[in-house]
């Protein structure tokens, strides 16, 4: 029976996408999508595939010369400990590998400790696997990282792993090394998995260093690291990610997972993924010197509203701008305090000044009075959706 569905709602952020297609000449700061397009070796090396029919049926788990790529880069860039090839397999992007590991590890009423806010897919994945969710705050004067204290206290006995995400979606929060050591610890003491949302792992700014928790000393053997080609690659059309899993038993479970919602994925985009894997090295780095260049150019036109209504520092990672909504702030000709703060500012953002974002809200219960804006755009968007908050909110003083 499907109707334990219900209760899982659809993400605020597709409400968003539904207004915006509704916008003309809309400025879409509300999607988590880059502004570059795949890099030329990707491009290449599907249409090599297309042209070599490369279009039937293969391995579940994915093609053996991507996930041999794969294994070289989690035991290079990652320092991931991984034996052997077995462990990893390639998904339809980041949000069906967290489904998949979602439901082949979790039993109904697992309790999985998660940041809030934090990207609400994952939420309704955990949900959708019967499992339940637990917040742990994360503190925007921590630079959006929790108090491990707090998490380790909201341990109990159905506590089956702990979600992280870093550089995370929607703070640009990075946890530290010593983060991960503590978290790793806690892993160990109470013998919990740890799922490793690592998304933004190549969007990482001011000389700050991703660290894999999988790297930790007998980490690997209780993480499941989860990536996608998504935002490194500009591949978010594509659909291709990837995780690793040491445990057999598990990682067979997962796998039934993975047949029953694919039976395998694209060929081309597979191959795809091999031509990013060995040819665009360098693009990833150039798009993210060039991520870090448009986080600075928004947060200075950010700075420069004259009326303070939104503020926050700049992220160490990942591509958002996730800044505080001066609580004293009403919608033109309202003094009523509104039900919700951000999504009273998102609604007015988007049919008066045609700017997509996402409430606060959306990603928790700490999100609540914060707005996110997307500055992956291009630098003529981002310049336009400046010029459109500047004319909205300037006037608010
Ligand atoms: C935190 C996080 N994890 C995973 C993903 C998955 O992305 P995709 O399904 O495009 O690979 C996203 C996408 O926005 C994300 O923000």
């Amino acid at each position: 029976m499907g109707r334990y569905l219900d209760s899982i709602p659809f993400s605020g952020i597709m409400r968003i996408r539904d207004m915006m297609f509704g916008i003309e000449n809309p400025y879409r700061l509300d999607q988590g999508d880059v502004g570059f397009d795949a890099p030329d070796a990707v491009k290449v090396a599907m249409n090599q595939a297309i042209a070599e029919n490369r279009t039937h049926y293969v391995q579940t788990v994915g093609i053996p010369r991507l996930r041999e790529l794969i294994v070289n880069k989690l035991r290079r860039q990652n320092k991931t400990p991984i034996d052997s090839v077995d462990d990893v397999m390639v998904t339809n992007g980041g949000i069906h590998g967290l489904y998949v590991v979602f439901h082949g590890l979790l039993e109904p009423g697992d309790e999985v400790l998660c940041a809030d806010p934090m990207w609400p897919s994952t939420r309704g994945t955990i949900q959708s696997a019967h499992g339940v969710p637990v917040d742990c705050p994360l503190y925007e004067s921590r630079g959006w990282r929790p108090d491990l204290d707090e998490l380790e206290s909201k341990v109990t006995t159905k506590t089956r792993a702990i979600l992280l995400n870093s550089p995370q979606n929607p703070t640009g929060g990075v946890l530290t090394r010593t983060d991960l050591e503590r978290i790793a610890t806690i892993a160990h003491e109470h013998n919990l998995w740890v799922i490793s949302d690592e998304a933004y792992e190549d969007i990482i700014f001011d000389g700050e260093h991703h660290v894999s928790i999988a790297s930790l000393p007998g980490m690997y053997d209780r993480t499941i690291p989860v990536y996608t080609f998504s935002k490194s690659y500009a591949m978010t059309g594509l659909r291709l990610g990837y995780f690793a899993i040491k445990d057999p038993a598990v990682r067979e479970r997962v796998k039934k997972v993975l047949y029953y919602t694919c039976s395998n994925i694209g060929t081309v985009v597979q191959w795809g993924g091999v031509g990013g894997l060995e040819d665009a090295q360098d693009q990833v780095e150039t798009y993210r010197v060039e991520l870090q260049a448009r986080r600075d150019l928004f947060y200075a036109g950010i700075r420069q509203l004259a009326s303070g209504v939104l503020k926050g520092e700049p992220p160490k990672g990942a591509f958002y701008a996730f800044l505080q909504i001066d609580p004293a702030w009403r919608p033109p000709n309202s003094t009523e305090t509104p039900k919700s703060l951000s999504w009273t500012l998102v609604e007015y953002l988007i049919k008066d000044g045609r700017i997509g974002c996402v409430p606060g809200a959306d990603f928790g219960p700490h999100g609540e009075g914060y707005v996110r804006l997307c500055f992956a755009k291009t630098r003529e968007e981002l310049t336009g959706a400046l010029a459109s908050l500047k004319a909205l909110l300037d006037v608010q003083t």
